[in-house]
């Protein structure tokens, strides 16, 4: 048996968990500060830091206790290098740094992204690459061919706003509170169709993404048509989700034909709305969503990357250090 501590602190989540095997969740604690910076409209990453000093210990003790492991029968400390906020970030990494130097095992710097994809590990034992992944979150729109554990071909990806951040920022257009992804899905139940925004889909065989045409769409909507009832923002909320899922439906087809994939995984934090679950239910295609708990930022996903990390023989040295753009082929 092998049980790897996880720790994530690449944005506004606190994070510990210990998972078996890099398969079987034994303890999933998640500190959010969503109520903290709801008051700014986003994540303040100076406060998102000093709270993830304040609570890191008693978040990774919980995650032990839980979990009935102590800490000598871990076999190594997974914790998330970037991409994400440089200060956060340099919390967990200190944190697990010390650790796993008191403790004399593995340190294992895993890709937030990986991480996401991993998530899917946790829920499907019978998941094992090589297949297509869609991260979607608030980061990344990004395409990826998993030829192995922690080994990735990118097929395609966000050229500007991401698909979360462009949730975000109709949320906030729509007046929303932070985060806004799950509020504007909450409010598209209310809505109708009835607005037919802009829809870059780009070259004919392209699998990049592009969200900021379809959000300055509605800006100059709103600007020419204030939405003073919450019908009208409700429509433009439920039009907004619609174009944007068209585009993803669109570009997952793509992505099927051009890699004769059979399997597709989605990751990350958009994964969670339940419209996109709905329309994609109807592919062709073997498509796998991790359960809600394990679609936005935890530590479980990051144990599991970690234990794939360790079992292919990939070790971080204690000298490891914050990654804020880290992509995904030079992780480590
Ligand atoms: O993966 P995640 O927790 O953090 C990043 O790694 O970015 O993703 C957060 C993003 C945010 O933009 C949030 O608005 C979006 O995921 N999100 C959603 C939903 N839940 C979270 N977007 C649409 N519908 C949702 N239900
Ligand atoms: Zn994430």
């Amino acid at each position: 048996m092998s049980y790897i501590l996880g720790i994530e602190t690449s944005c506004d989540e606190t994070a510990a968990a210990v998972v078996e095997d890099g398969r079987h969740v034994l303890s999933n604690i998640v500190y959010s500060q969503i109520p903290i910076h709801r008051a700014y409209g986003g994540v303040v990453p100076e406060i998102a830091s000093r709270k993830h000093v304040e609570v890191i210990r008693h978040v990774v003790e919980t995650a032990l206790e839980e979990s009935g492991i102590s800490p000598d029968e871990l076999s190594g400390i997974a914790v998330t290098q970037g991409p994400g906020l440089v200060g956060p970030l340099l919390v967990g990494l200190s944190f697990a740094k010390a650790y796993s130097f008191g403790l004399g095992i593995p340190l294992l710097g895993v890709h937030h992204l990986d991480g996401h994809i991993c998530a899917n590990y946790l829920a499907f034992s019978d998941l094992t690459p090589p297949f297509l992944a869609l991260i979607v979150s608030g980061g990344h729109s990004h395409f990826y061919h998993v030829t192995d554990y922690g080994e990735y071909e990118l097929l395609g990806g966000t050229r500007d706003d991401a698909l979360g951040e462009a949730f975000d920022k109709v949320a906030r257009m729509l007046d929303l509170p932070y985060p806004g992804g799950p509020e504007v899905e909450k409010l598209a139940l209310l809505g109708q169709d009835r607005h037919n925004f802009p829809m870059a889909l780009l070259e004919e065989d392209s699998l990049d993404f592009s969200f900021s045409g379809m959000k300055s769409a509605i800006r100059n909507h709103l600007q020419k048509h204030p939405a003073d009832t919450e019908a009208a923002r409700a429509d433009i909320a439920h039009s907004f989700q619609e174009r944007a899922f068209d585009v993803v439906e669109t570009k997952i087809k793509r992505a099927i034909l051009q890699t004769e994939a059979k399997t597709l995984v989605i990751a990350g934090g958009v994964a969670a709305n339940q419209r996109l679950r709905q329309r994609l239910s109807s592919l062709a295609i073997d498509l796998r969503f991790p359960p809600l708990k394990y679609c936005t930022d935890n530590a479980a996903m990051i144990a599991s990357s970690g234990y794939y990390m360790l079992q292919s023989e990939k070790r971080s040295p204690l000298t490891l250090n914050a990654k804020p753009n880290l992509s995904l082929d030079n992780c480590g």
